[in-house]
């Protein structure tokens, strides 16, 4: 069987290696994954002692996405723009290559699993951080007609903005505070890490409207506390990050074998775990 991992600290509670066996089961792909916590000192040593022993691949989680991007000695078009990686192979001449497949993941998620495409959408999105800039090309290549990024510290996202005012195309991009984010929005999706504190971002409820969909790139076994102030606020349509996860699973899945995984079952069989 060929080797592949998860990295991250911490990381006993990853769900990648469930995911990654039941694609390997469905594709017939003889693959084995495993979870490797890397010393929060010594991500580097971990990955080449990996490779050295003859992984093919890994994904690699918190808090180590920035480091993985840094090391590469060559990086796919996507993870360049999302400065953070989430997968890693070596190439034909053994040189460590960087991919992202998260921005993938979240949009393959919204537009296949949820029918929620995204051509012609008012997009807000919580939060300036890493996870939000990995997702950013991906969800402005979809072509939305507006897309805001809403953050705790404006400079930040005004930095987002900055970064990708070349790949707007017609899609109207801003930045602003919490606070100031106005009226409805066809979509919402937090991006922030609040809820890991159980914070709120302090957006005003008039950002949902009777159709808005609200989009939370956590997951957890309850509503999440971002999808809770949503509905409670009259959202109908809320969805939670366990497809993203899935899908940036199988997206990573492609990039290692060449094989295109069901997610579908997949999803089902964890969200009923
Ligand atoms: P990640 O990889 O999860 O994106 P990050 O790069 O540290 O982690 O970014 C965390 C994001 O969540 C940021 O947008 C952060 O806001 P700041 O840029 O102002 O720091 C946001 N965030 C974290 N805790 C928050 C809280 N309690 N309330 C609101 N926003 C929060």
């Amino acid at each position: 069987n060929e080797l592949y991992a998860v990295v991250g600290n911490p990381i006993s509670h990853s769900k990648s290696p469930r995911i990654h066996s039941l694609f390997a089961s469905q594709t017939d792909e003889p693959l084995e994954y495993t979870a490797i916590q890397a010393p929060m000192d010594d991500f580097t040593g971990t990955i080449r002692h990996f490779f050295e022993r003859g992984g093919k691949g890994l994904n690699v989680t918190v808090p180590f996405k920035e480091q993985a991007w840094t090391q590469a000695e060559h990086r796919t078009p996507r993870a360049e723009k999302a400065g953070a990686a989430n997968t890693l192979y070596l190439d034909a001449d053994d040189a460590l290559v960087a991919d992202n497949t998260d921005g993938v993941g979240l949009v393959r998620d919204l537009t296949r699993n949820h029918g929620v495409a995204l051509k012609g959408l008012r997009i807000l999105v919580l939060g300036a951080g890493g996870a939000v800039r990995g997702v950013l090309g991906p969800i402005l290549a979809e072509a939305p007609a507006s897309l805001t990024i809403a953050n705790r510290t404006v400079a930040k996202a005004e930095a987002l903005v900055r970064l990708f005012a070349g790949e707007a195309g017609d899609t109207a991009l801003s930045a602003c505070g919490f606070e100031q984010a106005a009226g409805a929005f066809d979509l919402v999706i937090n991006g922030t890490s609040a809820s890991l504190q159980g914070d709120l971002p302090p957006v005003p409820a008039s950002i949902l409207g009777g159709n808005t969909v609200v989009y939370d790139m956590m997951y957890s076994l309850q509503t999440t506390t971002f999808n809770r102030w949503a509905q409670d606020n009259g959202a109908t349509r809320v969805f939670d990050g366990l497809g993203m996860l899935v899908e940036q699973a199988a997206e990573s899945f492609y990039v290692w074998r060449g094989v295109r995984p069901e997610t579908a079952p997949v999803i089902d069989e964890l969200r009923n775990d």
